[in-house]
């Protein structure tokens, strides 16, 4: 373990993608082979408004949760962490140029159909709350997999693949990824 976290000293993944794919678990076994901590965004938004997302979404409305998000998005890219991102987080032009000045981007790519398995009835998810969370999820599918697409430096296909697994493409993506910037490609 020690090997891989010289090998990859000075690189911090943010994992970006839908809700429910995986980005905080993933996230934290990522983090924990980087040797880095794992920066939650979600709960960081958290700590710093003093209330649940729920709550910030009935007291501000989606835009006051984009504005505290842009803000602390901008605070906490560039950390030794491994960042998870919140779904929406490339909903905003200036986040979508603050990920790709902050590289390298993991986008966990999966169906809405593996996501609304996973998600479904969660209330702490203001944006499927009310239910039809697979409808939900095709929509925010249709406007959001280009913008991941075009912030991301690789793509994880989520769905059958176990953690494990994730973890192994993840690494190997990270090493080809660093060599290539070290041979300037
Ligand atoms: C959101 C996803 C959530 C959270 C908020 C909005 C979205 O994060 O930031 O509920 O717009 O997709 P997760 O992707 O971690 O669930």
């Amino acid at each position: 373990m020690a090997k891989k976290k010289k090998k990859l000293k000075h690189v911090y993944p943010v994992l970006v993608g839908l809700m429910g794919a995986g980005k905080s678990s993933i996230g934290r076994r990522l983090a924990h082979k980087l040797k880095l901590p794992l920066v939650d965004l979600d709960e960081v938004i958290v700590a710093r408004a003093g209330c649940t997302i729920p709550q910030i979404f009935e007291q501000r409305g989606e835009d006051g949760f984009r504005e505290l998000e842009s803000q602390l998005l901008r605070e906490c890219l560039g950390q030794p962490s491994v960042l998870a991102t919140g779904g929406g987080i490339v909903m905003r032009e200036q986040n979508r140029q603050l990920l790709k000045e902050h590289p390298p981007v993991i986008w966990l790519k999966a169906s809405p159909e593996f996501l609304a398995a996973r998600i479904d009835g969660d209330s702490n998810r203001p944006l499927i709350a009310a239910g039809d969370t697979l409808n939900k999820l095709q929509t925010l599918a249709e406007i959001r997999y280009p913008l991941y697409e075009a912030c991301a430096d690789h793509v994880l296909p989520r769905g059958d693949m176990k953690k494990k697994e994730a973890l192994r493409d993840i690494l190997g993506f990270l090493k080809q990824w660093k060599r290539s910037r070290k041979q300037g490609v």
